[in-house]
């Protein structure tokens, strides 16, 4: 039994009236309309939002048209974006026309059909928001790499001392409340090892505290509350987040506290800007993009992720985990060492099954340079310039005609042959088979991420034989409860 959303297609679509020179497939029209103006966008979002949930959104439109590729109106719409038409792909083959940059422009539309004021970003354009064509981009692109390589004896200690005071949080909680919120605890780990593993700081000897993770969260809401539903009656959220942009002055103060910070701990990474042309401002705000937004964004859905798929895999996976990753730790030397991760092929694949089942950041646009044939597996279609196109990464990465069992989360996907399958894995803005460089949009983190996602199931099966927990959902990513952490008993 195959429950993929994309199952539902069959293999063909009707004979095409015509052929493209580019392209052996049929060519059709992409199918879906827009609706009429301004009244068409509101009934997609509220169809997204509230009267279908974003996944019923795409499923039921692909089988309404039979197509994985379709025309569909995405948030926020009026009064936040001018133009919210999209062509959506929904399958493995289409989703990489993204990253061709020869066919797609990357300019302000990190977020999507809209972008957020500059005022929220010291009135800089950052990086995530150029284009490789732009000068810029190379420049702000190659210091984050410089700083990840410079820091790179740093992370695995700092991972280790920033989650153990994680794990020692949720054995407390468990032991005197009987269960344990993993948000919050999380939250702050993963401030506290970006800041020490990438500064050398401590934040609680500065005067931000604790307070960075709740800082970050409100600053993101005013970046991303058009495309969010945070719980609030369906009036509230429409009448105010999804149509007019809060104003970035009530989340000045917040933000400049946290300017302050990194302008303080990151002098070196501002240092090596100057040198290279871009002012301390500029990579000021940059970094704190890059660490607030892009790296703790990104963990503070990831860790949850993969507490949720490999809690759920249950104590069968868990225990083939808690021995090949004890094995390999003490076979080099008991410490916890890039070259031990490289023999524990269970934990590597279980982190790409979790990226692909569950790509943490799932919306990615790209508008077209120029007119160009698109193909999905079962047919072409034209797309016009300055189109804007749209891909679901859930769906592509969940194709049947890519993966078997495609909805299922198959600890062993990745082991062995199955990692030619990693061109498929697009977690990072590009297949995991490929490296980020300044000519591309691939995210600057994509090795550091996955060297932490394992860094992470390694030191809890380290600690722990096997645990359990309960999954609810929040505005970003799973919410986590943990309700029992069996402690390490081989
Ligand atoms: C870009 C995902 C962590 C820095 C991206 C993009 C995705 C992504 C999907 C492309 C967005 C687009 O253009 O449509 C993630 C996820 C992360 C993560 C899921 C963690 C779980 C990080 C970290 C860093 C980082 C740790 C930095 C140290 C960036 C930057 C870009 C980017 C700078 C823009 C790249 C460019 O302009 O060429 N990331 N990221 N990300 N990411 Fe990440």
């Amino acid at each position: 039994f195959d429950k993929s959303p994309l199952s539902s297609i069959p293999g063909l679509t009707k004979p095409a009236p015509s052929s493209s020179p580019q392209s052996n497939l049929p060519i059709r029209q992409i199918p879906g309309d827009y609706g009429l103006p301004g009244v068409g966008p509101i009934q997609d979002r509220l169809d997204y939002f509230y009267n279908q949930g974003r996944n019923e959104f795409f499923k039921s439109r692909m089988q309404k048209y039979q197509s994985t590729v379709y025309r569909v109106n995405m948030p926020p719409g009026p009064f936040i974006s001018t133009n919210p038409r999209v062509i959506v792909l929904l399958d493995g083959k289409s989703f990489p026309i993204l990253f061709d940059l020869s066919k797609v422009e990357k300019k302000d539309l990190f977020t999507g059909t809209y972008m957020p004021s500059t005022d929220l970003t010291g009135g800089y354009r950052i990086l995530s928001y150029l284009d490789p064509s732009e000068s810029n981009h190379a420049k702000l692109k190659q210091l984050l790499f410089n700083l990840i390589k410079s820091r790179r004896e740093f992370v695995i200690p700092e991972f280790n001392s920033a989650f153990t005071e994680l794990f020692e949080v949720l054995e407390y909680d468990i032991a005197t409340k009987g269960k344990a919120e993993f948000a919050d605890p999380n939250e702050q780990a993963a401030f506290n090892f970006l800041s020490r593993a990438f500064f050398g700081v401590r934040p609680i000897d500065t005067a931000l505290g604790k307070d960075a993770p709740t800082l970050i969260s409100k600053w993101v809401l005013f970046n991303l509350a058009p495309i969010l539903s945070v719980g609030l009656p369906k009036e509230v959220e429409e009448a105010t987040l999804h149509s007019v942009r809060l104003p970035p002055t009530l989340v000045q103060k917040d933000y400049t506290r946290l300017y302050e910070f990194f302008s303080s701990a990151a002098g070196t990474f501002l240092d090596e800007a100057e040198k290279s042309g871009i002012s301390r401002e500029e990579a000021c705000h940059n970094i704190l993009f890059a660490i607030c937004f892009n790296s703790w964004g990104g963990f503070k859905i990831l860790f949850p992720s993969l507490m949720k798929w490999i809690g759920r895999a249950g104590m069968e996976v868990h225990t083939r985990l808690a021995r090949e990753i004890r094995t390999a730790t003490a076979a080099g030397g008991g410490g916890i060492t890039m070259a031990a991760m490289e023999k524990m092929p269970l934990m590597k694949s279980v982190v790409y099954e979790t990226l692909r089942i569950d790509p943490p950041v799932s919306l990615q646009y790209g508008k077209a340079k120029k007119d160009f044939v698109l193909e999905s597996h079962d047919a072409a279609y034209e797309v016009k310039e300055g189109e804007m196109l749209f891909g679901y990464q859930p769906f592509a990465t969940k194709d049947p005609k890519i993966f078997d069992r495609p909805e299922e989360f198959v600890p062993d996907r990745f082991v062995g042959e199955g990692e030619e399958l990693l061109s498929h894995v697009m977690w990072s803005n590009g297949p995991e088979t490929e490296r980020a460089s300044v000519a591309n949009k691939q995210c600057a983190g994509k090795d550091f991420v996955v060297m932490v996602a394992r860094l992470f199931v390694v030191e809890l099966f380290s600690r722990y034989d096997s645990f359990d927990i309960e999954v609810g959902t929040s505005p970003l990513g799973a919410k986590i409860t943990l309700t029992s952490l069996k402690k390490a008993t081989f």
